[in-house]
């Protein structure tokens, strides 16, 4: 057996209706928090205010931050630092996903610290499983309150923050950054939109299978691993056709046991890539970006892992037990396909395809190369880099029901006839000045 190192300090209160222990739970830590979380929206409305209202029936002050956006900056972090360091704050309170959680962690280790140097945190403290020494002189505990089934954040040492200087989505890594509590009540999940509760979904399909393919994972969170892949498989469906709490309770507890696969065997290839996606288009969240990167990294990367991509294809379709595993693990993406299709709209900046992200890949090889070096997995990395007439996943606009493409992509063009969606073919150049929505056609449920 491999030895591994397993750690997953956070204690997790699971449940729906769990939000109730929010005061009991803050008690612990003292009575003047910050909470954080997203700006104001309907769907987040009804969680703040009842979360207000438990703090302030047991006395507790709070101040609140309701700014953080999707990819937070370090001067989002700086912002809210400041507001918790003149409330004199005993604790944090994170509300939200993962982009609140992350906010939080820094806030959390940054506090009382007057010389924030983040272009040497991203240098630093670059490494998952690294004993780190305190980032600020006053860190302080933080509660974590998860609104989506996705992130894993809420049990994870990783904050993902978007570099102000230099434009980037780098990772902050820190023993600390785990939460004291966790709060996942699949009650406060109900609200999320279909759209999120897809790109989230899968972002926890991929913690749990990209720790899987880790070596350093322990037997038990291989398990989880297992679990929770097959829990996101059959749940995410039903869920997107009927929004029933127990079908939320099964994807909130998989995103939980993914969180901890991922904080104990680390990401693989797909993540530190759809980080660099995140950074060049800030319209695409984290699991669309993934799911962008899937079907390319499995294709390329089955034959490494062919027993462990062969179990968890027969673990979500029996009719594999007859395959040999070299068959079953070829076929796992085709299994991820049939899964289901959903396409998500986001809004597009005009020009601006994957077509272009693939050419800022290669422009900006050495900043990728910097981090991918570092650890033998992503030594092929170049390799993976996908040329740009073979990227379908952007390059075509989905306007009024029918799929735009631009003139000499054939791959793209099949792939939208297999589909069945109406296809039109446009010159390139006309294709660049239109403005529309975009369609992740690589995003399969
Ligand atoms: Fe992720």
């Amino acid at each position: 057996m491999n030895s591994f190192d397993y750690y997953m300090p956070p204690r997790i209160h699971y449940g729906s209706g769990s939000l109730n222990k929010l005061s009991e739970i803050v008690s612990r830590y003292g009575n003047r928090c910050i909470i954080i979380g997203p700006e104001m929206n309907q769907f987040i409305r009804p969680i703040y205010e009842r979360a207000e209202k438990i703090l302030s029936s047991e006395g507790i002050n709070f101040k609140c931050f309701y700014e953080v956006e999707p990819n937070p900056s370090t001067k989002t972090v700086l912002k809210a630092k400041k507001i918790a360091e003149e409330y004199n704050i005993d604790l944090i309170v994170a509300i939200g996903g993962g982009s609140t959680i992350d906010t939080s962690k820094m806030v959390a280790s940054l506090y009382g610290n007057q010389n924030v140097d983040f272009t040497q945190l991203f240098k630093t403290n670059d490494y998952p499983f690294g004993i780190y020494p305190p980032i600020g002189p006053n860190p302080k505990p933080y509660v974590a309150i998860s609104t989506t089934s996705g992130t894993g954040s809420q049990c994870t040492q990783a904050a993902v923050i978007t570099d102000d200087v230099s434009h980037q989505k780098l990772t902050v890594f820190h023993q600390n950054h785990f939460a004291k509590e966790v709060i996942v009540d699949p009650e406060l999940m109900l609200s999320l939109p279909k759209g999120l509760t897809a790109s989230t979904a899968f972002d926890a399909f991929t913690h749990a299978f990209e720790s899987y393919l880790n070596h350093r994972l322990a037997p038990h969170t291989m398990f989880m691993s297992e679990y929770a892949i097959k829990t996101i498989f059959n749940y995410l469906p039903k869920v997107l056709k009927e929004n029933k709490i127990e079908y939320r309770e099964e994807l909130a507890y998989a995103d939980t046991l993914a969180g901890q696969c991922l904080a104990n065997g680390g990401a693989h290839l797909p993540h530190p890539i759809s980080e660099v996606i995140g950074s060049s288009i800030t319209s695409i969240n984290h699991g669309q970006a993934l799911a962008i990167v899937y079907p390319y990294f499995m294709d390329y990367h089955w034959k490494n892992e062919i027993d462990k991509y062969a179990f968890i294809a027969r673990a979500l379709d029996s009719s594999y037990e007859s395959k040999t595993n070299e068959e079953a693990a070829r076929q796992f993406n085709e299994i991820v396909t049939k899964f289901g299709y959903t396409s998500s709209t986001v809004p597009v900046t005009e020009g601006l395809h994957l077509k272009d992200f693939a050419i800022y890949l290669e422009n900006n090889n050495l900043l990728v190369s910097a981090v991918m070096n570092e650890r033998p997995e992503f030594k092929d990395f170049n390799r993976f880099v996908v040329p740009a007439e073979e990227v379908y996943a952007i390059n075509s606009l989905y306007i009024n029901g029918t799929v735009i493409v631009p003139k000499g992509y054939p791959i793209t063009q099949k792939i939208i006839e297999d589909l069945g969606y109406p296809i039109k073919l446009v010159d390139s150049n006309e294709f660049k000045k239109i403005d529309g929505s975009l369609t992740c056609l690589s995003l399969r449920f």
